[in-house]
């Protein structure tokens, strides 16, 4: 493993010219260079070289990036080893790291205890399998739930015996330390078995090592508790781990959707019933580290609950976490009484997979169906709901679907979409205050396209055609996307760049805290993408690289960041309002301060434009003699105009300043 501290090394000392020179000829063409792309066949050169931002890219075919990228596209070679080849190149001594002797003998110590747990596990097979009271209590019970002997092998399941310490004194004959079998919970402290007389469970990590156990009583209504588990150890952190992800990971990246239900059982029979992509949380709701591990296969969740009503409404609040953690989430709620493992045995496996396709629902829409048949009309408890909803809603981080929720539950809840959108915007801002970005909005950028009391067109002027969709906004002319595009080139160029000394604000914190109000009128998904995950390093306060988005592991991204790189600023053909503010412009990459503040203001410009243009529409359409309508409109554009007034100035300021 090369360090972190030598990547960076690298990485910064490569010049591209340099890299790129060894295999291609280059001459100079203004700042760039130019020569003909190894790439791909052709006469005329379209290969460009940008000694400046340190990046290649070939207008012909497309491929662009940093040294690193060139080296792995035309040496066929891995990310590590195009370091390693630059290092070679520039005489940085690579000190792989070497493992210490700490961490070797902490490595030897876990390797131990997945050992010990695979001889436990195997134990328990054998007793299950091999005994005469394996097979008449054990394997019976698992058999009499449906289990078939494959699967009961599969998942590692297992009989404890009724005995005191059959285990204990098998492993420790074999030469297990007694130590280790207390410290995975195989062991009480009287040097016991602490599994006696229950079924057993095997709970492995992600790549099927056995890493803990649950025991599972056999009798009915009894005082002991149904489970018991393995307890915590280095190889089982109970929050990361999700029961059956082993088994499933497949199958959830192949179906882009993990189902997520609360038993072991459950998981087990529907994996049996060919339902594979299917984990279980244990239990309790899920933790941060449990969403991560899902998110590594799929950003969509289908979580079936139990049927009774009660363990529905307190799981309804963990669930805004996955909302935050832009996800999609969609409930099934199992027939009264059963769970998904008693409700499949009942109905079979076609009607079980018929049942959740068709009963599954989008959760905030369920949870906003759900609440709102409590409030029975009362329009206390109904405000109340509104805040709830509402405050699901602004956790979304993709503002074309917190648009969506606005609208649906607000059709839902039969209230003005209006009222929904400025609560919504309200709790926003509420969510970005407390994320410390606070501070760092409205410092120079006063407005805020926010309709504080619903007054605004809330449609799409109509030379948009058609609303926003939930799913990805259509991307339409370049003409209309500049200020987009510009936004998004700034985060990838300067978003680390520092914006104002005294406060220690970078480029990206000034932008994107001043950005919610039009995050909305993104119509370019890619460079909304850029936003969002600007958005998520300032909130997990890691800086906006120009390296983070050449680098990444999104080919789309990484393409779209070296293209941006690549056309610094453009005029929008039409944009004749402000283009000799343009015009008499500095070049941006001189400044990134103004250039930075001049795309938020041209961005929100874009934006109130367009509601004037609604606006407009609005009142040509209104009947010449409703005048209380008429009025509305007019005093809306006159604040649409004075805003618009306020944005120009503001613009002028910054670029003739
Ligand atoms: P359930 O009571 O629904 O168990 O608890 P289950 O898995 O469906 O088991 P069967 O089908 O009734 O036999 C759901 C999960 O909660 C955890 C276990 O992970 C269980 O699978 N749990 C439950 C415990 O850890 N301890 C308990 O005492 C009960
Ligand atoms: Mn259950």
């Amino acid at each position: 493993m090369i360090p972190q501290k030598t990547v960076q090394e690298i990485l910064e000392t490569a010049k591209i010219e340099e890299v790129i020179q060894d295999y291609v000829n280059l001459r100079r063409r203004g700042v760039n260079m130019i020569g003909l792309c190894p790439f791909h066949n052709e006469k005329t050169p379209s290969f460009t070289v940008s000694p400046a931002k340190n990046i290649f890219k070939c207008f012909g075919c497309g491929k662009g990036g940093d040294p690193a990228k060139f080296v792995m596209e035309h040496e066929h070679l891995t990310y590590p080893d195009a370091l390693r080849y630059l290092a070679r190149k520039y005489r940085i001594e690579v000190e792989e790291v070497k493992l210490t002797p700490e961490a070797v003998a902490q490595q030897q110590a876990e390797e131990s205890l997945y050992i010990l747990n695979d001889y436990a596990r195997q134990f328990y097979q054998d007793q299950l399998f091999e005994t005469d009271m394996g097979k008449s209590v054990g394997l019976s019970y698992f058999k009499g739930r449906g289990f078939r002997e494959e699967t009961i092998r599969k998942f590692g399941l297992g009989y404890a015996p009724n005995e005191q310490d059959a285990f204990v004194k098998k492993a420790t004959q074999t030469g297990y330390k007694l130590e280790f079998l207390k410290k995975l919970g195989l062991a009480s402290q009287y040097d016991r078995d602490f599994f006696r007389n229950r079924v057993m469970f095997t709970i492995h990590n992600l790549s099927g090592k056995p890493i803990a156990f649950a025991g599972r009583i056999m009798e009915k209504d009894v005082k002991a508790p149904k489970y018991i588990n393995s307890p915590e150890t280095e190889i089982y952190v109970k929050n990361k781990n999700l029961y059956g992800a082993f088994f499933a990971k497949t199958a959830i990246r192949k179906a882009d959707e993990c189902i997520l239900v609360e038993g072991y059982t459950d998981v087990i029979s529907l994996h049996q019933a060919g339902i594979e992509n299917v984990v279980a949380s244990s239990g309790t709701s899920l933790t941060d580290g449990q969403i991560a591990l899902i998110k590594r296969f799929t950003p969509n969740i289908k979580i079936l609950y139990d049927g009774d009503a009660a363990g529905v409404k307190a799981a309804l609040r963990g669930l805004d976490m996955v909302l935050e953690k832009d996800m999609n989430v969609r409930v099934v709620l199992i027939p009264d009484g059963d769970d998904p493992d008693s409700y499949l045995q009942k109905v079979g496996a076609t009607a079980f997979q018929e049942f959740i396709d068709k009963q599954s629902q989008d959760f905030i829409l369920f949870k906003t169906n759900l609440l709102l048949a409590e409030t029975k009309g009362d329009p206390v408890k109904k405000a109340g709901l509104v805040r709830d909803i509402v405050d699901s809603i602004s956790r979304v981080p993709d503002p074309f679907k917190r648009s969506f929720y606005v609208k649906e539950c607000a059709r839902v809840m039969e209230l003005e979409e209006a009222v929904l959108v400025s609560e919504a915007n309200k709790a926003v801002h509420q969510i970005l205050q407390k994320r410390d970005l606070d501070k760092r909005k409205k410092q120079e950028v006063k407005i805020n396209i926010v309709p504080e009391d619903g007054e605004f067109p809330t449609e799409v002027p109509p030379d948009d055609q058609g609303e926003h969709s939930f799913v990805a906004p259509k991307p339409r002319t370049a003409g209309h996307e500049f200020q987009e595009r510009d936004i998004a080139r700034i985060l990838v160029e300067a978003g680390e760049k520092i914006y104002d000394e005294e406060e220690n604000m970078t480029v990206a914190e000034f932008v994107l805290g001043n950005i919610e109000d039009v995050l909305e009128d993104f119509d370019n998904p890619e460079y909304l993408r850029i936003a969002k995950e600007a958005m998520q390093l300032v909130l997990g306060k890691s800086p906006v690289t120009t390296q983070y988005f050449i680098g990444h592991n999104d080919q789309t991204i990484s393409e779209l960041a070296v293209d941006l790189l690549h056309s610094p600023w453009e005029y929008s053909p039409g944009w004749e309002l402000h283009e000799m503010y343009l015009r008499s412009q500095k070049k941006p990459e001189e400044n990134f301060n103004k250039d930075s503040l001049s795309a938020l203001l041209q961005f929100k410009l874009r934006k109130v434009i367009r509601l004037c243009e609604k606006n407009q529409l609005q009142m040509k359409e209104v009947a010449s003699d409703d005048s209380t309508q008429l009025l509305r409109l007019m005093k809306v554009q006159m604040k649409l105009n004075e805003m618009r007034n306020e944005l120009m100035k503001q613009l002028g300021m910054v670029v003739l300043k």
